[in-house]
């Protein structure tokens, strides 16, 4: 087990992560796994910390997923740095990284995929319509060739994490899935591989997006109940920042992320917002 600061054991194919999970697994260690696509910051981390605190063994996927990119998004730009990510790991103590190339990941003549249903179809799912079938594939495919006894997911992406726990559920996978919460900068924005793209004005817009999450929590603490309110306060206060384009914002029921038509429980709200070329999203649970 790696307890700090010493490099975490590289692999690169599914051979050498088979061989060194079941050595881990022979010394009767519990196998955590955090799947991630690198450019690796606090809310990785976080998760990794997580891990380490309920597994033996933690084993970190970094691998940039062609299948869940559109066509025109930003695959090619997608931040790349496996050296300083294998920096940042032997400081939080994960044990094994798997860094597998794309022939490595989907071998000749890949032809199946997972398609989760009706939890994958609302908000990031209408935006981005073959995205969570290419995020189910490639974490079914990571949780079959690691086997974890528990895998670790951030709230950063609500619906990623809905979507990952009805696949689960659905095919009987033998995975406790765990949701960590939000790691946020200092002036609320979420952190994301993503938020690397902005330039110092754009970082300074994207602070928009935690305060609109966070007037829709004031208007519901206050005693708001009509989400179309709500949503249409939100979009106000996103559209007076300069470059900021909505793609959507949407008051959910937080289990089915079907529209509520009043609040009558607890409520998440989510958005997708484009700051210049940029496109960030965040959600925040909202109680009464
Ligand atoms: P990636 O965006 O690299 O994120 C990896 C994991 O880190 C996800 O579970 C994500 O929700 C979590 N995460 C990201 N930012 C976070 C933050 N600020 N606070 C807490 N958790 C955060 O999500 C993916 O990669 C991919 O879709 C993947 C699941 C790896 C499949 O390719």
């Amino acid at each position: 087990m790696n307890d700090a600061s010493s490099r975490p054991t590289l692999v690169t194919t599914v051979d050498q992560l088979r061989r060194a999970v079941a050595a881990a697994r022979a010394d009767g260690r519990s196998i955590g796994l955090a799947p991630t696509m690198g450019a690796l910051h606090e809310g990785h981390l976080s998760l990794v910390r997580a891990s380490k605190a309920e597994c033996g063994v933690t084993v970190v996927s970094i691998f940039v997923n062609p299948s869940q990119f559109g066509p025109g998004e930003d695959l090619a730009a997608y931040p790349r740095d496996l050296d300083a990510d294998l920096d940042k790991l032997a400081e939080c103590g994960a044990d094994l990284v798997f860094a597998p190339d794309n022939e490595e990941m989907y071998g000749e003549g890949h032809a199946t995929w997972v398609d989760v249903g009706s939890v994958a179809r609302p908000l990031e799912g209408e935006c981005r319509p073959t995205h969570f079938r290419g995020v189910a594939t490639v974490v079914l495919k990571l949780l079959n060739m690691v086997g974890p006894d528990r895998a670790y997911f951030g709230e950063k992406d609500y619906q990623q994490a809905r979507v990952i726990r009805r696949m689960v559920a659905d095919l009987d996978v033998p995975t406790v899935i765990r949701v960590c919460p939000i790691v946020r900068e200092a002036d609320g924005l979420a952190m994301s591989s993503r938020n690397a793209y902005l330039d110092v004005d754009a970082r300074r817009q994207a602070a928009i997006l935690w305060k609109s999450l966070c007037l829709a929590d004031e208007l519901v603490s206050q005693g708001e109940r009509d989400p179309r309110t709500i949503v249409r306060r939100m979009r106000e206060m996103i559209e007076s920042a300069e470059d900021a384009r909505l793609d959507y914002v949407a008051l959910v029921d937080p289990d089915t992320l079907e529209p509520i038509e009043r609040i009558e429980g607890p409520v998440l709200a989510a958005l997708a917002v484009r700051i210049g070329a940029t496109r960030l999203i965040d959600n925040r649970l909202l109680k009464m």
